[in-house]
């Protein structure tokens, strides 16, 4: 059986920086309960009329990660997008993606894992790399929310936390045993889908009624999110599954080289980091300067950490996330 692993990253951010100051004159809220509370100090968001999109924004960074892998885009066997913005109801960004980047006519798969977006995308790809299938697999993760956010008071709960971006990776197959994804591990709990949720444009909410009622009121097109409860069962379940992982492959907390948590908020990377007496070396955030840009985190910070030399060959990398679903999973590698 071959092995897989990452063999190029890229990252694309809108340059447009919004400041917790900024929204303080949308909303009522203020610089101090942002950063007490998750850590985030700004974000990026697109630019209305702009044409960015979480399709445009992950070619970028696709193109980079392309780029960097040595590869071109004729080299590419399969294309896996996680997003929970995606620019149309259907088809997926994926198939954007193989438009945008003037492809051969190769699959191309969208996620819908929101958060834990990225972690379950690079584990499909891994199976398909891993039985032989396919040699390379542009993985992205890509998240426009700020055209979907409530911009009012009534939004404060969950605006203040977002942010636009995209990162992508290739997974390339290897034959080094030692190196690359040892393991990744998947988990949902579908009782709590609610929790954290935009309830529309659905189906199921009979689209004619909706046309019909056009009601300026109607929030289940706005994101809806329990903190607390969110928050409670992110600090277990993350907590959870990397020890899950480090336990298939008979290590411990103490072997992490880099733990890359979703930027969820910097508390809940915080309570970790202390759980697992990791290091500021062993952890990387960067949710200070991006919110959480849920499918797209992990892969931005991962390719911000390796950028800045904080990875290196051999390395234990451990990637966990945790989201809306609920879902949550880990990404074992050694560099
Ligand atoms: O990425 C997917 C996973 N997501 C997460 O893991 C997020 C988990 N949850 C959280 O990070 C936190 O729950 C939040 C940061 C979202 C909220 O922090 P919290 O400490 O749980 O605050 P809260 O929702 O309990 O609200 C406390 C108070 C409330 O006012 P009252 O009822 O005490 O008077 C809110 O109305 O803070 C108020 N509030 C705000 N005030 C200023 C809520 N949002 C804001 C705001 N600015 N933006």
């Amino acid at each position: 059986m071959y092995t897989s692993r990452i063999t190029g990253m890229g990252h694309f951010v809108p340059d447009n920086i919004v400041t917790n100051e900024n929204l303080s004159k949308m909303m009522d809220t203020s610089d101090a309960w942002i950063q007490e509370r998750t850590g985030i100090k700004e974000r990026r968001w697109i630019v209305e009329g702009s044409g960015e999109t979480a399709a445009t924004m992950g070619a970028k960074a696709a193109r980079i990660a392309i780029n960097k892998a040595g590869l071109t885009k004729d080299d590419i066997d399969f294309i896996v997008f996680a997003t929970l913005s995606p620019d149309m109801f259907f088809p997926g960004c994926g198939v954007q993606i193989q438009d945008m980047l003037d492809m051969p006519t190769i699959g191309a798969l969208d996620v819908r894992n929101q958060c834990s977006g990225f972690v379950y995308a690079l584990s499909v790809a891994d199976q398909f790399i891993k039985t032989g299938m396919y040699k390379n697999i542009l993985v992205i993760g890509s998240e426009f929310h700020s055209g979907g956010l409530d911009k009012t008071t009534r939004g404060r709960g969950v605006t203040v936390i977002f942010g636009d971006g995209a990162g992508a990776a290739i997974l390339s197959r290897s034959e080094d045993e030692n190196r690359g994804i040892l393991s990744s591990h998947l988990h949902s709990e579908g009782k709590h889908a609610r929790e954290l949720t935009v309830e529309a444009p659905s189906i199921a909410h009979w689209v004619p009624q909706i046309m019909e009622d056009n009601d300026p009121d109607d929030e289940s097109y706005y994101p809806y999110m329990n903190g607390t409860f969110v928050f409670k069962h992110a600090i277990s379940r993350f907590s959870e599954v990397i020890l899950e992982g480090l336990e298939k492959n008979n290590l411990q907390t103490t072997d992490i080289d880099m733990l890359i948590p979703h930027q969820a908020n910097l508390r809940i990377a915080q309570f970790i980091q202390k759980k697992f007496k990791l290091s500021d070396d062993q952890v990387f955030n960067n949710i200070m300067k991006y919110g959480n840009t849920t499918a797209a985190s992990v892969i931005i910070a991962l390719t911000e950490a390796f950028s800045e030399g904080k990875i290196k060959e051999g390395d234990l990398v451990v990637l966990a996330a945790f989201g809306s679903g609920f879902t949550w999973g880990s990404v074992i590698m050694r560099w």
